[in-house]
Formats: structure tokens, C-alpha cells, sequence
């Protein structure tokens, strides 16, 4: 029965805010420390905390505190999710919603940290199951828990089966930033069915927010999209067995008022390479939930009595200083604790080799004598790295033929690829070479020996993209060719880097070799095979770095970048296109990772012409490279190429691991943008500006920086371009961050590009 109307509910609904204000500030008020640490501390934070009166547990990290409990009738309940709390600060017992309308049921409305779909649940579950006597319904309560230094595990049952979840929860102190997943694990005498599994629900509660998410297509990955959440859900996803270049597995949820620099936002992204969901919805009584892990959709994973399913990690944290301040702990993060640290644990991953590589030049016709010529003229530029990228393999001339045949082509390279290596070892750089292992063409005699290795539904067509199939990973025996081939590859040879590249999505996703019921395993052993072919190979070669490459940007999270030193954003290398690509970009993922090649003008997509200044720069912006045909580069071009790519030697960790601050953004038809990055310890900063195309002779913004310390003193020294005539060359981080940098005033006109360094004094 309906108990009340919509003006109710919304009176009902501020009464909640008021009293979820009320219960925070007597919290505060309570005196002494009523955590029970359970966990000797690091020196550091985080703390990790259980009140076993009132049921709740505490988690803290740098700026961020994040408590949960269980609720009376036993289920696991969010209780805070923001800014850090006093240590002394407590909570009473999480308690759930009331039954506001017969509509409203409590168990659904309530902001559960994992709810099985059972009990009467409308919104996002984050697990569903099928029985096998036929049973769907699944409460999950409270069973147990462990505490570790670092974070929590918490065990939950369903009410009447052995269904257990284990939720893992762990805070990393330096940036709060919170890895969640779950362990799934059937002890009943009979298979059971997961239907959806999510790694994570996270909750807010009512208030105004706007959604942050990235969207895009082929060549236009990158898209910041922005909207208000309201009623209802939106769904961000993957459906085609890897991540996607059309949604990326991450979002940004930030409070009414708040913008790049200021304000509450809450973050999170999944680590996940295969197919994936966050669904952001708001109910009825207005909070805001957001569910994410694996995607439901053709899902379906068969659990035999004793056997776990894990989830994926969705990571989640908070940031008070704005969109910019969560993407600078999101940077942090990534380059301190998701990139493969590749010498020791301790070792921090190191700037990226600037590249050179061919396939703008070349595309298939590569050859020895061809790269070698590259080779020479790349190392004149002072290039660090050569990568020779598709044609080189097989019966590859073009993209109809060779995947799967991972063979050196005789006809192109007579004497196999050592004299190449050679001479690029000899000119002073290391060599990578591109793969698409995952991949075959119909035309290979890999296919024509196995025709049946790829996804596919017997007797059903096998739909050809880019006229290939995608191998089935997920068979032991697919996963144990790919693995021999890389691993025979990089033995013989003495290859520094592979470009991993993945260049269509899944069709007929079929696995025959198993029982009909179990086929949908394929979404997620197709995953966890590639990831334990990157792991084997990081333990044989550790030394050998990788790109993560799908056709661009389609491969791009924090899954796969545990793994890949680096990515290839996007084809789409316009430098103009670029700039907005690489701001969307960096909403998510650092320009540590985010590779950039200077091509070849007018550009084959928009057909936009553009100096090399330009270009340089655009690309300086992340981990630079090197794409154009510099075998028509003359002499000029050569000696502009070079300056900068010294001049971006020098400033190179400071633009790439350092903080990024976006001060004017390219989205939305801006005249204008210019980014700034200020190395960790502050004694460094680099500053780049782009004007589109000046209209009615507006000068370029004066540039406030930030992130200086305002007590010393620095100098300004233009990379490329000059500032107004007149700016000071010392002044303080006070000065150039109130007054602010001013540009000369030629600074106009259409593609323009200026940088400067400020080095402390
Ligand atoms: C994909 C990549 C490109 C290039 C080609 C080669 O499209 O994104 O950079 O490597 O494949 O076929």
C-alpha cells in the first residue's frame, strides 16, 4: 500500500540529510577513540578500524575516511564515504531505511555494500544467482571478518544457503584511493549460477551531483561527457569482451558546485580488460549509487560446489580540491602502485624512451633497408627507442593475411631481424617490435591448421572485421600457443618493447569445447588468460616493457595497465584532435602512459596542416614519439625535431610524473588551452599553451599557476615561443601563481604553441 505522496517523500527526504548532518556532528562530538584498532599500524596511514559495539568499520587514508557496518537485521550497510574524520570520531550502528512506502522497500533502498538480488531489490544488484533447484533469491548478511594493515575482508552468507562473498576492502595511505573486490564461493552440493557479479557498489548520499564519464568511437576516444545524475540509470559499458575505445571503466561524480579546482568528487575505476558495466543510478529517494564490475549481459558463470569466482578491483576515492585535484591522486596512484614497477617493487616506473615508430611512415611495406634508413634518422633526432610496428611477419602485405604466422618474412627481412637490431643498437637505441597476438587471419596457416581456435558458434558464420578472428584465449591451448610464440620471440631476439595491439571486438563469442551451460565462462577466462600471459612473460623477460594498443585507444584500464608500461591513446594523431583527446585522457590516467607521436602534415584524418612546433608540442605534452615519414624530413625539420626532443629530455619527468594542473581546457570550442605540470618535490614546472584560431585579436589568457610553493623563487625559460615583454625571469611561486605568466602578444592566429620551464631557484 502507498503510505505517502511525492511532497512527503521529499520532506522524508531532507529529514534524512538533516539527520545524516545531525548523527555526523554528534559523532564528532563524542569524545575518546572508540575504534578498536584491530591491526598494527603502519607508519603511515592508513588505519584500519572495528567497533564491535556498534558494529562498524573504518577506513582511512590521506584526506579520506570510509566507514561501513552491519545493520541490525545483519546486512552490510555504507555509512560514509568523504573528507577524513578525527581520529577520536565514531558512528553509531548503520541503520537501514525505513520503509518509507510499500513501494520503498528497506532492504532496497538501503545503501548495501554488496546486495544479492533477493529479498525484494530493484535496484543495481551487485550479485545474482540461479539455484540449482531453481531458487534466484539471495540475501547476503554479515558472517565475519579480518583485518589486515592495509584494509579489511569481510565474509558474507546468504540467509539460508552456502553462498559465501568475501568482500576485500584495502585503503592505500598516500592517496585514500580504496581497492574493493569480491570472492565468490559456492559450498552448496550443487552447481550454482552467477548471473552478475559486480566487484563493488559504492554509495552516495541525496544531494545534487554531476556525472563525469569518457565516451568516444575509433580515432575519437577521449570525450569528457558530463551530466547531471538524475532518476534513473546510466549505464557506462562494454559488451564486446574488452574494454572499449566507446566507454572507458572509469567515473567522476562531483558535488553541484564543484569544478576543476575546487569541491568534492568521488572517482573510481575498474581494472578490468574484458567485458564491463557501471551502472550510476539514483533511486527514488534520491541517493545515488554506483555498481560496477562485470557486465551481466550474456553473463554467466557456473560455480561447482567448493569453486570461487573474484571479481575484478574497482578502485574508489575522493578528492576535495575538484576534478583536477582527483585526477592528480588517480596520476599518483597509478605511476606509484598499478604500473608494472619493473626493476624492483622500489623502483618507480621510469619516463617513457621517446619513440620512433614506422607505421605512419610505412604501414606494411617495411623492409630492411626502409627501417634501417628510419633507424638512422631517427637516432639523428636523438630518439631513444625504434619500434618497427605491423608488416614485418607471415605473409602480412596487408591486413587480409599473416595474423597468427608469427614468423619473420623472408622476402622483406633475407637474414631474419638481427641485422635490423643490430644497426639499431648500434645507433644508440633499443628496439620494440609490434604483435597482435590475440588475433588471426582466415589467410594464415596458423587458421588453416586450427580453424577451430577461434570464438565462434559451430556451423554459424565467423563475422570478419579488419579481416581477422579473435582467437580464442581463454582455451588452455590458445593461451599456451600464444604464450610459447611471445616467449620464442623474445628469447631469439634482443626486443626491449612489444606493441601489443588488439584491433576488433568479439563476434559469435562461442567455446565449444565446454557443456552449453558453462560457455559463458568465456568473458572472463579470455581475460584472465591474457593477463596471466603478460604476467609469465613479465617473470621470463622482466626487462621487456609493453604498449597496450587496440586499434588506439581501445584497450585502455587500470586492469591492463598493471601490465603495459604504456598506451596508444588513439590513431587519430591530428595535433589539434590530440589536445582535447589527452585532456579527456587525463581525467582517468596519467601522461605517463599516455604515448603521443608527432606525424606527418596536413594529417591524413582531418587533413589540417600544421607547423612542427605545433606538433612537437601537442605530443610533448604526454610520453613523446616520433611518427611521421622523417625519411622526407629535410634539414630544418630535422634540426626542430631535435631541439625540442632534447629540450623535452630535460623537462621530461616533471610533464610526465608530476602534477598535473589543466588550466584552460581545449573541450567545447575553446580559443584557447594550456596545461601545467610541477614536479612532486616542486622545484620544477612546465607550462604549455595552444591557441586554435584567434578571433577578434583576443590575446591569450594570463596564465595563473599553481601548484608552486609561493616562498621561492623561480626562473622562467621559454621552451618554445616567449612571454609578454617584460615578464620578470626570477620571481616568486607567489608571483607567478597570483599575477600569473603572460604571453607575448603575437601569441594569435590558428595552431599556435608555446612552452616554458620554471626551475626553483
Ligand atoms: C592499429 C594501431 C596502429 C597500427 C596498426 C597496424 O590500428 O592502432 O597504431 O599499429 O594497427 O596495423
Amino acid at each position: 500500500m502507498m503510505r505517502a505522496n511525492r511532497k512527503n517523500q521529499k520532506e522524508y527526504t531532507s529529514k534524512m540529510l538533516i539527520s545524516r548532518v545531525a548523527l555526523r556532528l554528534a559523532a564528532a562530538l563524542m569524545i575518546g577513540p572508540l575504534f578498536m584498532i584491530t591491526s598494527s599500524l603502519p607508519a603511515q596511514p592508513p588505519t584500519v578500524g572495528f567497533d564491535p559495539a556498534s558494529k562498524v568499520f573504518r577506513l582511512d587514508g590521506d584526506g579520506v575516511s570510509y566507514a561501513f557496518g552491519v545493520n541490525p537485521r545483519g546486512e552490510l550497510q555504507q555509512i560514509y564515504w568523504g573528507g577524513r574524520l578525527g581520529a577520536a570520531d565514531s558512528f553509531p550502528q548503520a541503520q537501514p531505511m525505513p520503509e518509507w512506502a510499500s513501494f520503498d522497500a528497506s532492504y532496497s533502498t538501503t545503501p548495501q555494500e554488496y546486495a544479492g538480488w533477493g529479498g525484494g531489490l530493484f535496484v543495481e544488484p551487485a550479485l545474482k544467482v540461479t539455484f540449482a533447484d531453481g531458487n534466484r533469491d539471495l540475501v547476503l548478511h554479515y558472517e565475519s571478518h579480518t583485518t589486515r594493515a592495509d584494509g579489511i575482508d569481510v565474509v558474507l552468507k546468504d540467509i539460508e544457503r552456502k553462498i559465501y562473498v568475501t568482500l576485500h576492502y584495502t585503503m592505500e595511505p598516500q592517496s585514500g584511493i580504496l581497492a574493493r573486490s569480491a570472492t565468490i564461493e559456492n559450498r552448496e552440493a550443487q552447481p550454482v549460477t552467477v548471473e552478475q557479479a559486480a566487484a563493488a557498489a559504492w554509495a552516495l548520499p541525496p544531494a545534487h551531483y554531476m556525472l563525469n564519464y569518457l565516451t568516444g568511437r575509433w580515432a575519437g576516444e577521449w570525450t569528457l561527457t558530463q551530466e547531471t545524475i538524475a532518476p534513473g540509470a546510466r549505464v557506462i559499458e562494454s559488451r564486446r569482451g574488452t574494454t572499449g575505445h566507446q566507454a572507458n571503466p572509469w567515473f567522476a561524480i562531483q558535488a553541484g558546485n564543484t569544478d576543476e579546482n575546487h569541491g568534492d568528487v568521488w572517482f573510481g575505476a575498474l581494472a578490468w580488460s574484458g567485458s564491463w558495466r557501471i551502472t550510476v543510478e539514483q533511486d527514488q529517494l534520491d541517493a545515488v549509487r554506483v555498481t560496477g564490475g562485470f557486465n551481466p549481459f550474456d553473463f554467466g558463470y557456473v560455480l561447482h560446489p567448493g569453486e570461487r569466482l573474484e571479481t575484478p578491483m574497482f578502485y574508489g576515492g575522493y578528492a576535495s580540491n575538484g576534478l583536477g585535484g582527483a585526477s592528480r591522486k588517480l596520476h599518483r596512484f597509478e605511476i606509484d602502485h598499478i604500473l608494472p614497477h619493473r626493476v624492483s617493487a622500489d623502483t618507480a616506473p621510469k619516463p617513457r624512451p621517446v619513440i620512433y615508430n614506422s607505421w605512419e611512415a610505412t604501414e606494411f611495406r617495411v623492409d630492411e633497408p626502409g627501417q634501417m634508413a628510419l633507424a638512422e634518422k631517427a637516432a639523428a633526432l636523438g630518439v631513444d627507442r625504434f619500434v618497427m610496428d605491423d608488416g614485418w611477419f607471415g605473409q602480412r602485405k596487408d591486413d587480409h593475411a599473416g595474423l597468427g604466422d608469427w614468423y619473420v618474412n623472408q622476402q622483406k627481412f633475407p637474414h631474419g631481424l638481427k641485422p635490423l637490431i643490430d644497426k639499431v643498437h648500434s645507433l644508440g637505441m633499443d628496439f620494440g617490435l609490434w604483435v597482435e597476438p590475440e588475433m588471426v587471419n582466415p589467410d594464415s596457416d596458423l587458421y588453416r591448421k586450427h580453424p577451430d581456435w577461434v570464438l565462434n558458434f559451430p556451423g554459424r558464420p565467423r563475422s570478419e572485421q579488419r579481416n581477422q578472428l579473435v582467437l580464442n584465449l581463454a582455451r588452455s591451448d590458445v593461451r599456451d600457443y600464444v604464450l610459447g610464440l611471445l616467449d620464442k620471440l623474445l628469447t631469439e631476439n634482443d626486443i626491449a618493447f612489444l606493441k601489443w595491439d588488439y584491433n576488433r571486438n568479439w563476434s559469435e563469442p562461442g567455446w565449444d569445447q565446454l557443456p552449453p551451460a558453462e560457455q559463458k565462462k568465456v568473458y572472463v577466462e579470455f581475460t584472465r588468460n591474457l593477463y596471466s600471459i603478460l604476467a609469465e612473460l613479465g617473470r621470463k623477460h622482466p626487462k621487456v616493457e609493453l604498449e597496450s594498443c587496440s586499434g588506439g585507444g581501445g584497450r585502455v584500464d587500470l586492469g591492463i595497465l598493471r601490465y603495459a608500461d604504456e598506451v596508444w591513446p588513439s590513431d587519430n594523431t591530428d595535433p589539434f584532435d590530440r589536445l582535447t583527446q589527452q585532456d579527456g585522457f587525463t581525467y582517468a590516467y596519467t601522461p605517463q602512459v599516455m604515448m603521443a607521436w608527432v606525424t606527418d602534415s596536413p594529417h591524413w584524418l582531418n587533413k589540417r596542416s600544421t607547423t612542427l612546433s605545433y606538433r612537437m608540442l601537442s605530443s610533448m605534452q604526454g610520453s613523446l614519439g616520433i611518427g611521421a615519414n622523417i625519411a622526407k624530413w629535410n634539414g630544418e625539420e630535422m634540426a626542430t625535431a631535435k631541439r625540442l626532443i632534447a629540450a623535452y629530455h630535460q623537462v621530461q619527468p616533471t610533464i610526465v610524473q608530476g602534477e598535473l594542473y589543466r588550466l584552460i581546457s581545449p573541450r567545447n570550442g575553446s580559443e584557447f588551452s594550456a596545461t601545467q605540470t610541477v614536479s612532486r618535490d616542486k622545484s620544477q614546472s612546465v607550462v604549455f599553451a595552444f591557441v586554435h584560431s584567434t578571433q577578434e585579436g583576443r590575446l591569450f589568457p594570463i596564465l595563473r599557476l599553481k601548484g608552486l610553493d609561493p616562498a621561492q623563487e623561480y626562473s622562467l625559460s621559454p621552451i618554445e615561443g616567449k612571454a609578454r615583454a617584460g615578464t620578470p625571469q626570477v620571481a616568486s611561486g607567489a608571483w607567478w601563481m597570483n599575477h600569473g605568466l603572460e604571453m607575448n602578444e603575437g601569441f594569435r592566429g590558428d595552431f599556435q604553441g608555446a612552452a616554458f620551464r620554471l626551475d626553483r631557484k
